[in-house]
């Protein structure tokens, strides 16, 4: 049977990301001729597609409609789309023998930007849209590790008034080496605490609340709390929890 047009064109799209691949790429990866069915290396291709809201951005608390599909489109989606163009330079740059390797570790860096902006605008929207509260495991586990459920949210909030007017994400995570619950700080979507998995995340970029409250992000924070998705919460904390037992 003849392919279809959509088959053709994935298969000539890959044909030619393919032959832009280095000699040890190929190698790794195939020991013949490209053909229909030939893997490409995910490493070298454009695989991010937006995740639609997974809310109503028109029923949440505090945060606007507008603003939530300003920051869905323009900067979460901005960021999905980057991530594919950098990742499709990154195999046209390894063929490239006179590339410098410092020129080279620009495009990674952006890789590396680009995907930490893509994961975590996406649990970002994913622990939004609902009111409801934290079930009785969570509330326990955060209760160990902070002496009291107002300790954590104090901190917390704390941390992401501290963030106002500059960028950032507020993260509540479980690290995986050291068997933590904490708050951490993230300076940009480059930084995030090692073997951490993220359980709550809160961005705090000005683009997240400058359209609905202007310079005040406390008022910003307050409507994130009135909003969180407790069960997504819940759910990440018991997958982190086993995780962690499978990996000890
Ligand atoms: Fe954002």
């Amino acid at each position: 049977m003849p392919p279809t047009r959509r088959e053709f064109l994935n298969c000539t799209s890959n044909a030619v990301i393919i032959a832009t691949l280095s000699p040890d790429i190929l190698a790794a990866t195939t020991t013949t001729e490209p053909t229909m069915t030939t893997p490409v290396p995910s490493a070298f291709t454009a695989v991010h597609e937006s995740k639609p809201l997974p809310f109503d951005p028109s029923e949440l608390d505090g945060l606007s409609e507008k603003l939530i599909r300003s920051h869905w489109e323009n900067n979460y989606g901005g960021s999905v789309k980057a991530l594919n163009t950098i990742k499709q330079r990154l195999a046209g740059a390894l063929a490239d023998p006179d590339l410098p390797a410092y020129v080279y570790n620009d495009l990674k860096r952006e890789h590396l930007m680009r995907t930490g902006s893509v994961v975590l605008h996406e649990l970002y929207f994913d622990n939004l849209g609902a009111t409801d509260k934290p079930d009785a495991i969570l509330r326990q586990a955060l209760l160990g590790a902070f002496g009291s459920m107002d300790s954590w949210e104090k901190e917390f909030r704390r941390m992401g008034a501290g963030l106002g007017g500059g960028s950032g994400w507020v993260v509540l995570g479980y690290n995986l080496h050291t068997g933590l619950l904490e708050n951490y700080w993230l300076w940009d979507h480059l930084h995030s605490p090692a073997a951490t998995l993220p359980l709550l995340v809160m961005d705090m970029y000005e683009h997240s609340y400058q359209m609905d409250y202007g310079a005040a992000a406390p008022a910003y924070v307050d409507a994130f709390f009135r909003n969180i998705k407790w069960q997504v919460v819940a759910a990440r904390w018991e997958k982190a929890h086993k995780s962690r037992a499978i990996l000890a």
